[in-house]
């Protein structure tokens, strides 16, 4: 922990899957997508709101050999002011559940980096490639530089940071730190606790996920572990939204707002 810093909030959002309403069937069938206005929605809020970042979560798109559903997704990101940063999260539907070395490449080769850190506000952030975490067994090698790389980042950044914030697809968990394993659903025990005890180590302040396509909260102590609702096609009972993050010296403060509800300003 650091001196006293100056509050700031950032937006996450989450889950934008350009064509999974095609998927499900509850697209209008004419090449348009129903993701493209609530993905202008979330990047013209936060063109409003102007917070110090924006985080993407994963599920960028649906289908990761679409030409037409990255171009979307590009098409509507570069509405964002230049002066605001956003930053992306693979997700399952970007390099699959179990990566390969050849999806990873795709996905390096279109958004650069996949497990990656920055600062901001007097604060840490870590994205990291949950696939990974959830299988490398086909990118075994992938999985000890993402240790390798979580361990020196947290050791050389974390001290100096007010607060340090994970990014990630997959939640780490649901419930509780050691719940049984859950399929694709959270990151498995066996590598989930060599995560959280960098964390924990490191008192990491919250980690923000989506993939679930609702929103869920759990903790590990004081760590937050926070499941966002999607910018695309939901799966549950929360509507398609964003969440705002408030940064303060001593805690962390997040809202979900459905599209229609997000607020026209933000007090800090
Ligand atoms: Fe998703």
């Amino acid at each position: 922990m650091s001196g006293s810093t100056t509050p700031f909030f950032f937006i996450q959002l989450s889950d934008p899957q350009f064509g999974l309403f095609e998927v499900r069937g509850a697209a209008p069938g004419d090449g348009t997508f129903p993701e493209t206005a609530l993905y202008e929605e979330a990047i013209a809020a936060a063109k409003r709101l102007r917070p110090a970042f924006v985080v993407v979560t994963g599920d960028l798109v649906q289908d990761s050999d679409s030409d037409e559903q990255h171009a979307e997704l590009t098409r509507i990101t570069g509405q964002l002011d230049g002066d605001i940063p956003i930053y992306f999260t693979t997700g399952n539907c970007d390099v699959g559940n179990t990566p390969t070395a050849e999806s990873l490449r795709i996905y390096r080769a279109k958004f650069g980096r996949d497990s990656y850190s920055f600062d901001a506000g007097g604060s840490h952030f870590v994205v990291l490639n949950s696939s990974v975490c959830l299988d490398p067994s086909e990118v075994p090698e992938e999985w000890d530089s993402l240790v390798e790389f979580l361990r020196r980042d947290l050791d050389v950044h974390s001290p100096d940071s007010t607060h340090t914030i994970v990014f990630m697809h997959h939640p780490l968990f649901g419930k509780s730190a050691d719940e049984p394993d859950d399929g694709i659903a959270i990151i498995p025990r066996e590598r989930r606790r060599i995560i959280l005890d960098l964390l924990r180590k490191h008192e990491t302040s919250g980690v923000f996920a989506g993939h679930w396509h609702r929103n869920n909260y759990a903790a590990d102590g004081k760590m937050l572990m926070v499941v966002s609702g999607p910018v695309g096609f939901p799966l549950g009972d929360d509507p398609s939204g964003l969440r705002i993050v408030k940064v303060y010296d001593d805690r962390v403060e997040h809202e979900y707002f459905g599209m229609d509800d997000v607020p026209i300003r933000v007090d800090l």
